[in-house]
């Protein structure tokens, strides 16, 4: 698994390939393809193909490249109802079912981890309805990054394409070497609230990595986030980096306050319907057990190459900015929940006169705009940098930016106060 890097590229390293390869064309032909005659079509025989090669030329090319192509053709993904130029909306678009037939082992992985859930915790969003149709289901905003969760079919009534198992192993070549660089996760891990890809390639395990030579001696993303090949992807934290039960009571304090800043407890501390989106979408570890089976998976990867002391304090110390930053912005939380509690702001209709940071940049006034962006952005990489080993990061585009927000909502907030006085 440490070799990843290694191998990526070399097809013939897996002794078990053949083997693998029999029992595949066994399973083809016990479910009837094979016996159909399709499992065998070469290439070169298909009507598709041929036709193909002149219509979509890139494609064919790719496609014959797969390890998949000299077993068979378009039609398996694609269906056969479609004959000719003019019948094109006929053809089949394949969703992650398509593959399981065949793949079922990275199937039932992907489906227990956070990938396949990515569409769920999207259009959870209060503010998902308000959006613009090609900005969700036409993929050119949220919906070009969450698309690696499965598409709901009401989705594509508006646009017919877009599905998960091509976002790593993009098709028509399908390679698994591809999925294995971590630039396979670059395009939706990068930016705004989630650099993953900018902190892990500038840290030193990234620098080592993608400086050539001996680079199988760095983890890449697949490495951690992937070991044995696993597409069940999930981290301890996750993405919000809540958890519960928390043991320190300081900290569980300042917990709390961002639970009703997601309005997933209410101004009161009770747990409101959108509990249920967390359990749904699996957007925190909601047991001790559960926090520790992915922390414990993470440690056996890291002490591969470190030592468990090291590895130990390393993740210790990430978990306590999160603390830090968890501590500023509930501050500036309590500061915003106050101008609501004085009707300073006032809450929209049917709405709790609380602030809610998941109606992101939707907001009404410019001290919430502050603090969605204190959420998302700089808390976020205040311990996404810990964790990704970049000091920078977590100083001057996290903790750092956190102080500069708090103080400017405290004083956004006392002009408000004012104002309102006059
Ligand atoms: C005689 C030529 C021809 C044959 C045979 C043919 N296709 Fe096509 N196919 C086309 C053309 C042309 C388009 C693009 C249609 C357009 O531009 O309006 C297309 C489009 C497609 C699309 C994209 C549809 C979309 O909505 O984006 C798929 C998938 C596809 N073909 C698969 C197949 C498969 C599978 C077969 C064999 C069962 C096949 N094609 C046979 C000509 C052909
Ligand atoms: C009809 C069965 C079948 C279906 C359906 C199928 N595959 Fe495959 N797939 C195979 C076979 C056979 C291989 C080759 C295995 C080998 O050579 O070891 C393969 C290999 C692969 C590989 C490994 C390629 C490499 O570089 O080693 C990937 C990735 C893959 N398939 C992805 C997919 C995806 C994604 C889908 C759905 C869009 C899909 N497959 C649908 C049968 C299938
Ligand atoms: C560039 C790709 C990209 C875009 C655009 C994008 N997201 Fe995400 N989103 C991600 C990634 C990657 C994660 C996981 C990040 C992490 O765990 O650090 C994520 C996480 C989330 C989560 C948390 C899920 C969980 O279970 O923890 C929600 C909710 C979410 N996004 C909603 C949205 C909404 C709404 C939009 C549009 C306003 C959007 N995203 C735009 C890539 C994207
Ligand atoms: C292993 C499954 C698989 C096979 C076999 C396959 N495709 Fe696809 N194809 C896909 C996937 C996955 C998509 C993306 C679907 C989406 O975005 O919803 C796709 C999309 C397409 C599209 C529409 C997107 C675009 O880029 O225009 C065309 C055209 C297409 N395939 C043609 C073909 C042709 C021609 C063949 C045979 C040479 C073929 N496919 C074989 C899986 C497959
Ligand atoms: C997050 C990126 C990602 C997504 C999404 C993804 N894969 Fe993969 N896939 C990988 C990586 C990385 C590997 C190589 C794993 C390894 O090192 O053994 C891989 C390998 C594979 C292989 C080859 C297994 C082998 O050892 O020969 C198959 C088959 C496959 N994936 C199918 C799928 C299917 C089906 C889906 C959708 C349900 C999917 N993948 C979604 C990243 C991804
Ligand atoms: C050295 C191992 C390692 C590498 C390499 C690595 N990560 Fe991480 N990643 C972690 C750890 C540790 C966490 C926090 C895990 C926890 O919550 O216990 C994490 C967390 C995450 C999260 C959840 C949110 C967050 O940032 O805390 C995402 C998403 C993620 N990593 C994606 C990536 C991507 C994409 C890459 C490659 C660009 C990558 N990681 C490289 C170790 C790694
Ligand atoms: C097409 C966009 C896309 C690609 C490519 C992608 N991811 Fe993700 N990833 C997401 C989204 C969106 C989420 C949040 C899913 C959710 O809402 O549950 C996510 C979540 C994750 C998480 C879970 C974080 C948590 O909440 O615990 C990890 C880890 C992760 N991705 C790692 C990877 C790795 C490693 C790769 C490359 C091999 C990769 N991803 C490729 C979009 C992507
Ligand atoms: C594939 C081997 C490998 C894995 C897995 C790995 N590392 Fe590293 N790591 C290295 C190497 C090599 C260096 C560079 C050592 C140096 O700077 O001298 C390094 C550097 C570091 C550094 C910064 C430099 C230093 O020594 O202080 C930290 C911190 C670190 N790793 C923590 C972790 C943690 C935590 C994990 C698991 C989440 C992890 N590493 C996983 C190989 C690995």
């Amino acid at each position: 698994m440490i070799s990843v890097s290694k191998n990526a590229g070399n097809r013939t390293h897996d002794k078990g390939r053949g083997a693998m390869k029999k029992a595949m064309m066994m399973a083809l032909a016990a479910i009837g393809w094979l016996a159909l005659g399709a499992g065998a079509a070469g290439a070169a025989e298909s009507a598709c193909i041929t036709c193909h090669e002149k219509v979509t030329p890139g494609i064919v090319a790719d496609w014959k490249k797969s390890a998949m192509a000299d077993q068979f053709d378009c039609t398996k993904c694609h269906g056969d109802a479609h004959k000719d130029a003019t019948d094109a909306v006929k053809a089949a678009m394949p969703t992650p079912e398509t593959c399981k037939v065949c793949h079922k082992k990275q199937y039932d992985q992907y489906m227990g981890g956070k990938h396949s859930k990515g569409w769920i915790a999207m259009a959870a969003m209060p503010t998902n309805s308000l959006q613009p149709h090609p900005y969700i289901s036409g993929l050119k905003g949220c919906g070009g990054c969450h698309r690696v969760g499965i598409k709901p079919d009401e989705e594509k009534k508006y646009n017919r394409y877009g599905m998960g198992c091509n976002s790593c192993h993009t098709r028509h070549v399908f390679s698994k070497a591809e999925a294995q660089k971590p630039q396979a996760c670059q395009t939706c891990h990068m930016g705004f609230d989630h650099p993953q890809w900018e902190m892990w390639s500038s840290s030193k395990h990234g620098s080592i990595a993608l400086s050539g030579g001996d680079a199988g001696r760095a983890p890449v993303c697949q490495t951690c986030h992937m070991p044995g090949g696993d597409h069940g992807v999930k981290t301890a934290w996750g993405f919000l980096a809540l958890r519960l039960p928390e043991d320190d009571a300081e900290w569980m304090g300042y917990r709390a306050t961002i639970l009703k800043g997601l309005q997933v407890l209410d101004v009161d501390g009770k747990p409101t319907a959108r509990l249920e989106v967390v359990k749904a979408g699996d957007v925190a570890r909601l047991t001790k057990e559960s926090f520790d089976a992915e922390r414990n998976k993470m440690v056996a990867v890291c002490t591969q190459c470190h030592g468990a002391p090291f590895v130990k304090q390393n993740l210790n110390d990430a978990d306590q900015m999160i603390k830090e930053a968890d501590k500023v912005m509930a501050e500036a939380i309590e500061i915003v929940a106050g101008l609501y509690k004085d009707g300073i702001i006032k809450p929209q209709a049917g709405k709790p006169a609380y602030p809610d940071l998941l109606t992101f940049y939707d907001t009404q006034t410019p001290v919430e705009q502050t603090l969605y962006v204190m959420f998302l952005e700089h808390r976020m990489r205040a311990f996404q940098g810990a964790f990704h080993m970049n000091p920078d990061y977590v100083t001057w585009y996290g903790y750092a930016e956190l102080k500069k927000d708090i103080v400017e909502i405290r004083a956004e907030a006392a002009a408000m106060r004012a104002d309102a006085k006059k």
